[in-house]
């Protein structure tokens, strides 16, 4: 796809290369017990798929859908559960897994929110990481790319639902 307004970031090599390193990082990390991933929807099903893929051990896989961003590109700071999760989490490890930690305000309010249902220890996967626009003290346990203040979109990232089928993470350069 030939787009002006894109500029690849992290070719999609190189995503698949680290989410197979991180699949394998986390699988022995957890050599026993019930590891439940948590799907946060819909930005990292892409990366879902692939880390469990990735992963040398059984997994659970569930969904929870939150919104906070709206159709626009900045936080609305309002978080919202769209769909709760089908499985119970108790005596569960949970990973959750998400496409990108920004200001931090959903994971926060998720890490809280999965608390309260007893589950025997929750970390945070997530492929990207913006640490400079940081509002909550909150740190992914695994991160797949650090990168600047950029918005970017592909590979489960979107803009107003747009570019989310992109191989690549492509910064989205602002239309003149
Ligand atoms: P936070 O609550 O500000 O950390 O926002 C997290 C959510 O905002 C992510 O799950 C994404 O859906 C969205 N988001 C943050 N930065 C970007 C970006 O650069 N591109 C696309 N979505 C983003
Ligand atoms: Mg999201």
């Amino acid at each position: 796809m030939t787009d002006p307004t894109l500029q690849v970031l992290i070719p999609a090599a190189q995503v698949q290369k680290r989410i197979r390193e991180l699949g394998q990082q986390i699988s022995a990390d957890y050599p026993t017990g019930k590891l439940h991933m948590i799907c946060i929807l819909k930005g990292a099903c892409f990366f879902l798929t692939d880390l469990a893929r990735a992963m040398t051990r059984d997994v659970y896989v569930d969904f929870m859908g939150i919104s906070t961003y709206g159709k626009g590109k900045t936080s609305s700071g309002e978080v919202q559960v769209t769909k709760d999760l089908d499985t119970s989490l108790e005596d569960a490890d949970v990973l959750i897994v998400e496409d990108i930690v920004d200001s931090g305000v959903t994971l926060t309010y998720l890490m809280h929110l999965l608390e309260q249902r007893q589950p025997r220890s929750i970390r945070i996967a997530a492929l990207l990481d913006k640490p400079e626009r940081r509002q909550r003290p909150i740190e992914a346990n695994y991160v797949g790319f650090k990168i600047p203040d950029r918005f970017v979109v592909g590979y489960g990232l979107d803009f107003a639902e747009k570019y989310r089928n992109l191989d690549d993470i492509c910064v989205l350069e602002e239309p003149k």
